[in-house]
């Protein structure tokens, strides 16, 4: 894997999604060993009998936390309370609607309804083995049946969905004048995803390096504009982010923000940190 990736995810190809039929995806990265990956994926509308062909179906996940931002449209699902919750709960990803799913939820589709519009969500996950033709799926994902169910004594617990716009902006903690949404805090499975807000012509009162940590670091610039400079060993590249690019960095590259690093303003969405400068 490279010390870091910046993708154009606008013009990047739709691709058919091994993990789920009828599914498109672009993928932005993959950790081999774990399955962790992001991606945003495209569910099209009335999609569902590739899968579940006319009957119901629900699963839940052993050990993978998994987080997404639906960017654009809907998709209809259902979440359970326990496997004796047999009748369900609709509710579906819309734009602007943020999801957060520990593992241990019960979820699941109906043949009805459907996706209207077809929907497009920004999704990662702590792990691989989430889609049901993934090969890691058969230790990972678990079928939990509408009957036959009483052997299936767990502590399950239940996913958060939440619009952006429900959110308050809060001061940024570091930076004077930036704003913050943090969609999810940091836990012992994932980290932090905060959505931090970048005002027209800022600029740094000294040199801006976007902390250091030991794990892998992305944004997603979900919209306005950003440049950022990468420096990977003695390489120096400027980057101007476009709406929907995406920027993942492992040290030793360090990513940093130079005066007037946003003409016209900038949300971004930020994972693993929340664009603080320091080491
Ligand atoms: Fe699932």
């Amino acid at each position: 894997m490279a010390n870091y990736n910046h993708f154009q995810t606008e013009q990047m190809p739709w691709k058919p999604d091994p993990g789920i039929p009828g599914f498109l995806v672009k993928r932005f990265f993959t950790d081999p060993d774990t399955g962790q990956f992001t991606e945003i994926h495209y569910v099209p509308p009335g999609w569902g009998d590739e899968v579940i062909e006319g009957k119901r179906y629900r699963h839940y996940h052993r050990s993978v936390y998994e987080r997404a931002l639906c960017l654009f449209g809907d998709f209809p699902h259902w979440e359970f309370r326990n496997p004796a919750d047999t009748e369900g709960e609709l509710k579906a990803l819309r734009t602007g609607i943020f999801m957060d799913r520990p593992p241990l939820t019960i979820h699941g589709l109906f043949p009805q309804p459907k996706s209207i519009a077809g929907a497009a969500t920004l999704a990662w996950n702590t792990g691989g083995g989430t889609s049901v033709e993934d090969p890691r799926a058969k230790d990972e994902t678990i079928e939990v049946p509408f009957e036959n169910f009483h052997g299936i004594n767990l502590e399950f617990t239940s996913p958060r969905f939440t619009h952006l716009a429900d959110m308050p902006w809060q001061p940024h903690p570091t930076v004077t004048g930036w704003k913050q949404k943090v969609l999810g805090t940091r836990n012992t499975l994932a980290p932090e995803a905060v959505m931090v807000s970048i005002p027209p012509d800022w600029t740094p009162k000294q040199a801006h390096v976007v902390s250091a940590a030991s794990e892998r670091r992305w944004i997603f610039l979900f919209s306005g504009d950003l440049t950022v400079t990468v420096k990977d060993g003695a390489q120096k590249t400027r980057i101007a982010l476009r709406e929907q690019d995406y920027l993942d960095w492992l040290p030793p590259v360090e990513v940093s923000l130079e005066p007037n690093a946003s003409a016209g303003g900038a949300v971004v969405l930020c994972v693993a940190h929340n664009l603080t400068a320091g080491k």
